[in-house]
């Protein structure tokens, strides 16, 4: 078990950040695989597909000012945005639900969350998270929305019981047109929900309206 360490967190976020750079390689070869059939999570088993620095300061910082405990993510690829939620938590005392689909995406990511000293804090699920959080019975103090963007509406929905005056969801990719059903759902909601686009357009922070 590693021990935690500021300097180690930061460290291990660098050398993943420095890997994901190859990313264009192995989504060219996710893209030729999807040729003449629609796209799949399994296309991309090797790359991270992650959030940048900038954002997971911002993820960081939110979790932390808000003095989230609970927080939810869907989609762990290899664990970038799971260190900055986990180390996030670290400090509030609380723990990080993650959800990765491919098995050997979350294996990878258990391994680069323990190397940066965080595991306690962090539980990630393998599965589809449909099935996966289909039981989550807690409070959600964060939901990060990451995974596939089709998903993020039917998600949404299934956790939406769970969420309080204070519940943040953070969802990235909002530019891309997948999360159309999502977008239309929470702005149509203008009695329930508030949402601001953040990060010059890429993602979207939502939250209780008062
Ligand atoms: C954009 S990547 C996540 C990147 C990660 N949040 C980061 O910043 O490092 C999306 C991930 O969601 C996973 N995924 C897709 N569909 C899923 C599902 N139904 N349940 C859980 N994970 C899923 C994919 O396998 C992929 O690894």
């Amino acid at each position: 078990m590693k021990i935690y360490n500021e300097e180690k967190v930061e460290r291990v976020l660098d050398t993943l950040h420095e890997d994901s750079k190859k990313d264009y390689l192995r989504i060219g070869k996710g893209l030729v695989k999807s040729i003449f059939r629609p796209m799949q999570p399994s296309d991309f088993e090797h790359a991270y597909l992650p959030i940048s620095k900038k954002q997971g300061e911002t993820l960081r910082d939110l979790i932390i000012e808000n003095e989230c405990k609970n927080v939810v993510e869907f989609g762990t690829s290899f664990g970038i945005s799971t260190i900055y939620l986990a180390d996030a938590v670290r400090k509030n005392g609380g723990k990080v639900i993650s959800t990765e689909l491919i098995e050997s995406k979350a294996k990878k990511a258990i391994r680069n969350v323990e190397e940066a000293g965080l595991i306690d804090f962090v539980e990630v699920k393998i599965g589809d998270a449909m099935k996966t959080l289909e039981n989550y019975a807690e409070p959600i103090d964060f939901l990060f929305l990451d995974g596939w963007k089709d998903l993020y509406l039917p998600l949404f929905q299934m956790l939406e019981p769970f969420f309080h005056a204070k519940t943040l969801i953070y969802a990235d990719n909002m530019d891309m047109s997948d999360t159309k059903y999502y977008n239309d759902y929470v702005v149509r909601k203008q009695s329930l929900y508030t949402s601001q686009m953040i990060e010059g357009g890429k993602a979207m922070l939502t939250s209780l309206a008062a």
